[in-house]
């Protein structure tokens, strides 16, 4: 069975209520660390829920935490070796208070080599879980706690459901919501397969009563999310898709804007674009990876599109949805990519005029089929190759910008602007920031009129629009 039990549930209950009882005496402290993507983001959530309910409450300081619990990210050795350092570094803070307990979770723990490495090497973790064992975190913690010994749970596993998990959420006007889980493509390159499991779909119900009670929270912006949107449903009894799960969740009152990600142009299909197109509120906005422009490297990354196909979805996307801003994701030096192979990423560029790109240096991941790859490419001329493709992106993404210049937008603002205190920000429809000065009377969750004065590469500024 899929969907962890209500029994299981109702057992993690009572653990949680035993760490309550054996903590309450210390009123103790958390620090919860996410490293990753967005579904790791979601997963602190519950993990800040669940600790929640067991009394903790929360720091972001390292010295007064009584738990601090790295959430990780496999997905590229520098993620890894940057958690590793930080992990080694509280080796100190541990050796002064014993009593203090650090713990490491998520996609880096859910890999055989990795948890073996943490036993034998990094000796003051005392907690280590996979992604297949968030739901049984009360227990786990509880036996971490009740005596000195080290707990690891991070057996392999298709992956489960579990609901009703507790969520933390820090009142937000935007959430994500996830409404699959896993992934069954394996490109030749990634280990989210490897880490997460098998894609599984929530029962739209849980889905769409998940979004309600958001809503009465206040939140009006959603964002659908899943390793596959698209292959949403595909594994449910009930005859559903993600075209139809979008204009389900377009009908909730209350919700204002809807974004999804992410998908894979193999599993675009023409209904989804009409229901992109047809339903109000989901924003003008996709993030479509392509990974790579060579036909040859998308076989050998095993992505079942070449570049004629990918350009086609393009066109056919802006003949529904002309303004529709679009992303995408790049790696950078597969093994052995050619010089021209490279060419053909830096065509599909031009062609495509993405908003924004996120590239990355292909980083070998021990268990993929790409990993066994003898690869000729120097790590130099892979830098290079990543230097020009920003210098191309740049310019792309600092026209595209210019070009808002006196545009008019409407804002969900999301609070204060990172570089500057005297300013708000917040998106377009687009998923655009643009920054503009703070106002009497205006808050984060409100939705604004803005006007674009000021461009450049990575950011707009705009004046409030009076009505
Ligand atoms: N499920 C999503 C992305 C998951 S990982 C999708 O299929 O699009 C996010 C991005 O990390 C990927 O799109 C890819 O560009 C990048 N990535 C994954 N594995 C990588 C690796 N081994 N080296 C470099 N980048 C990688
Ligand atoms: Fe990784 Fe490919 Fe799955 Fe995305 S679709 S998570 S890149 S295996
Ligand atoms: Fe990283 Fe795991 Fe997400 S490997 S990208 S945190 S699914």
């Amino acid at each position: 069975m899929k969907t962890v039990s209500a029994e299981e549930m109702n057992k993690q209950a009572e653990f949680s209520d035993r760490v309550k009882n054996m903590m309450a005496h210390r009123s103790p402290k958390a620090l919860v660390i996410t490293y990753g993507c967005q579904q790791n983001e979601n997963d602190s959530e519950r993990i800040r829920g669940m600790l929640a309910v067991m009394g903790y409450t929360f720091t972001e300081n390292k010295e007064e935490a009584d738990l601090i619990l790295y959430n990780t990210c496999a997905v590229r050795e520098g993620a890894e070796q940057r958690v590793l350092g930080n992990i080694g570094a509280l080796v100190h803070e541990k050796r002064r208070r014993p009593e203090l307990l650090i713990g490491l979770c998520g996609c880096m723990a859910q890999q055989e080599h990795m948890a073996k490495t943490i036993k034998s090497k990094y000796r003051h973790v005392s907690l280590v879980f996979g992604t297949h064992s968030l739901h049984k975190f009360p227990q786990l913690l509880y036996e971490a706690l009740l005596d000195d010994k080290r707990v690891f749970s991070v057996e392999d596993s298709e992956g489960v459901i579990a609901e009703d998990v507790p969520m933390y959420r820090t009142g937000d006007p935007k959430a994500w919501v996830s409404v699959m889980y896993g992934c069954n493509n394996f490109c030749t390159y990634c280990i989210v397969p490897y880490v997460r499991g098998r894609e599984r779909s929530r029962q739209p119900e849980r889905v769409l009563g998940e979004i309600k009670g958001l809503v009465a929270q206040g939140v009006t912006e959603i964002s659908l999310l899943g390793q596959n949107v698209n292959a949403y449903g595909k594994d449910l009894e009930e005859d559903i898709d993600f075209a139809d799960l979008l204009r389900m969740v377009n009908s909730i009152p209350g919700v204002r804007r809807i974004r999804f990600m992410t998908s894979h142009p193999k599993d675009i299909s023409e209904r989804l674009i009409t229901a992109m197109a047809e339903c109000d509120k989901v924003m003008p906005q996709l993030h479509l990876p392509f990974q790579a422009g060579s036909d040859r490297i998308l076989k050998a990354m095993n992505r079942h599109y070449n570049q004629a196909q990918y350009l086609d979805l393009v066109r056919r996307v802006r003949e529904k949805m002309p303004d529709i801003t679009l992303t995408t994701d790049i790696i950078v030096g597969f093994p052995n990519e050619s010089a021209e192979d490279f060419e053909e990423t830096i065509k599909v560029l031009e062609a495509v005029r993405f908003d924004s790109v996120f590239s990355f240096i292909y980083s070998k991941r021990k268990g993929t089929p790409a990993a066994e790859i003898d690869d000729k490419v120097t790590d130099d001329e892979k830098h290079k190759r990543f230097d020009r493709l920003l210098e191309v992106q740049n310019r792309i993404s600092r026209e595209i910008n210019d070009a808002c210049f006196g545009k008019t937008y409407e804002l969900l603002v999301e609070g204060e602007s990172k570089t500057d205190k005297d300013m708000l920000t917040g998106r377009t429809p687009g998923g655009k920031i643009i920054n503009f000065p703070k106002k009497n009377g205006i808050k984060t969750g409100d939705y604004v009129t803005v006007t674009v004065n000021k461009t450049n590469t990575w950011s707009l500024s705009g004046s409030l629009t009076e009505n």
